[in-house]
């Protein structure tokens, strides 16, 4: 019974970041078409909408990703239906707070609600609250489903067996740690500590808020929780990815399941620690952050993403070079995936060395790397997964059409509304802009073409998700 009811909730999440994808993605489509000057929002519902697709897209993939490490967690071990339902409907009531307080109550200081923003009300009053409580629902229905699963796993595995300790010296030791439980875990708890740094940072604000600014935050302090929450939520959620792909990548592939070697518990373990020191590069603009603090956001940002992006390129690499291997679309969209995922790395890498970072700060640079990642990575690491689930537990079955149709338009649309981030960021045009100066000469045509590109990007993101979106609602409907 538990089983069957996470096998349905995760056909609930899967069509909810579906529906909240494509309208999520109509919203970057009307942002780009704003700055290429081809339609004319007022400044305030264009930040409105960039704060509502930041946000949303952040929370439906990093949910993606959670969902489907529940899904596949339940063949090791046994998962909470009542924390996956919990978390289900936490989210419902969080985002439609979300999308109340900005598209109605027009709260627009970006997703990232940097402080003093929230509190320097250019919208209606009770957005701010709205807004914060909103995230405070999302906190908790995602903390208790983290903790949940950190459970599930603490009861079958040790802590060192969880963290395949045993396999840094041992080839073949008495108990193997799979790397999808590895993956899992490492990115479960990543997840933990930035939802905790989330929660600090509410109170703090709710402190301010209620305190009617009797009580005064710490600018910095906020700042770095702010980052430690956001840069490393948006990392853990590819991992958790990742995770999904070491186990389901060989087994589509008709290939042996892949094992933690040493490399791989070394490389995952490094990535524990030093991803919740990377976000440091986030404040290098901030001169009055120790300049310790700084180094330590460039080695860290190394340290967090190369191992990790080394073993799995490797394995990927050692999976398919002169392999007879059995292609579908959900290997494939794994298989792209992690070359978007690696690109936005590389271009991620760039930003967070020190003397670049100079040039490339809060340029649009940094929306193309992070697009790259998400767009053309995580999206699509979930969406093989999407693909897969579907089909495997769904009645409907019958060929796949159109699949290289589909792979050609995301292709194209991916990398030519990238290219127009890329192109504008190192000629320096600025993020967040609504509309670019006169002096960017180049900046509303690039915004032009990413919009044109973007729009083939959603063409084929419709057609992938048709099919995935009727399976599962047969699927929710009890017709399979
Ligand atoms: C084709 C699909 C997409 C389009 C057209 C699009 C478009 C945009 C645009 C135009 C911006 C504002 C850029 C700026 O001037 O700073 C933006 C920001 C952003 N996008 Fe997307 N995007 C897409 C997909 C995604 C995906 C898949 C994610 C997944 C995480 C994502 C997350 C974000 C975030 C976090 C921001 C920053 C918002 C902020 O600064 O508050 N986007 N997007």
């Amino acid at each position: 019974m538990e089983a069957k009811g996470i096998k349905k909730n995760t056909a609930i999440w899967i069509i909810a970041v579906l529906v909240l994808f494509v309208l999520s993605i109509i919203l970057g489509i009307i942002m780009r078409l704003n700055q290429g000057g081809a339609v004319h929002l007022d400044p305030g519902t264009f930040y409105a909408d960039m704060t509502i697709h930041g946000i949303t897209m952040i929370g439906i993939w990093f949910v993606a990703g959670m969902a489907g490490v529940n899904f596949i967690m339940e063949r090791y071990v046994k998962t909470s239906y009542r924390a996956n339902t919990f978390a289900l409907v936490m989210t419902v009531i969080g985002v439609v707070m979300l999308w109340v307080s900005t598209l109605i109550g027009d709260f627009h200081a970006g997703w990232t609600f940097l402080y003093p923003l929230p509190f320097k009300i250019a919208w209606s009053a009770w957005a701010t609250p709205m807004f914060l409580w909103a995230l405070a629902v999302l906190g908790v229905g995602w903390l208790v489903w983290v903790l949940s699963l950190m459970t599930a796993l603490l009861k079958k595995y040790s802590i060192s067996q969880v963290f395949a300790w045993q396999h840094f010296r041992n080839k073949n030791p008495e108990v193997e740690t799979p790397p999808f439980i590895l993956i899992s875990m490492i990115s479960l708890l990543g997840v933990l500590a930035c939802l905790i740094a989330a929660v600090v940072l509410l109170v703090l604000l709710f402190a301010e808020y209620y305190s009617h600014g009797a009580f005064v935050n710490d600018a910095l302090l906020i700042k770095n929780l702010t980052y430690f929450f956001g840069h490393t939520i948006a990392n853990e959620m590819l991992y958790l990815g990742l995770a999904i792909i070491y186990e389901l990548f060989p087994e589509i592939s008709g290939r042996p399941k892949w094992k933690t070697t040493w490399y791989v518990a070394i490389a995952w373990n490094l990535t524990l620690f030093f991803v919740l020191l990377a976000f440091f590069h986030h404040l290098y603009m901030d001169f009055v952050q120790p300049e310790g603090l700084q180094i330590v956001g460039q080695l860290a940002s190394y340290l967090a993403s190369l191992p990790s992006a080394g073993v799995t390129v490797f394995s990927v690499i050692v999976a398919v070079y002169r392999t007879k291997i059995k292609w579908s679309l959900s290997n494939l969209l794994f298989f792209i995936g992690i070359a978007g995922w690696v690109i936005g790395g590389v271009g991620a890498v760039i930003d967070a060395t020190i003397s670049n970072n100079f040039l490339l700060h809060n340029t649009l640079w940094v929306p193309a790397h992070f697009h790259s990642y998400n767009a053309m990575g995580n999206v699509l690491f979930s969406l093989g997964f999407f693909h897969w689930f579907s089909v495997e537990y769904s009645k409907r079955k019958g060929p796949e059409r159109l699949s290289s149709l589909k792979l050609s338009f995301l292709l194209l649309g991916g990398i030519g509304f990238l290219a127009a981030f890329y192109v504008a960021g190192a000629e320096s045009v600025p993020r967040r802009y609504s509309s670019y100066p006169v002096e960017f000469t180049s900046a509303k045509l690039l915004a032009t073409l990413g919009a044109v590109f973007a729009t083939v990007y959603l063409i084929a993101i419709f057609l992938f998700v048709s099919s995935i979106f009727k399976r599962c609602i047969n699927m929710v409907l009890h017709r399979s």
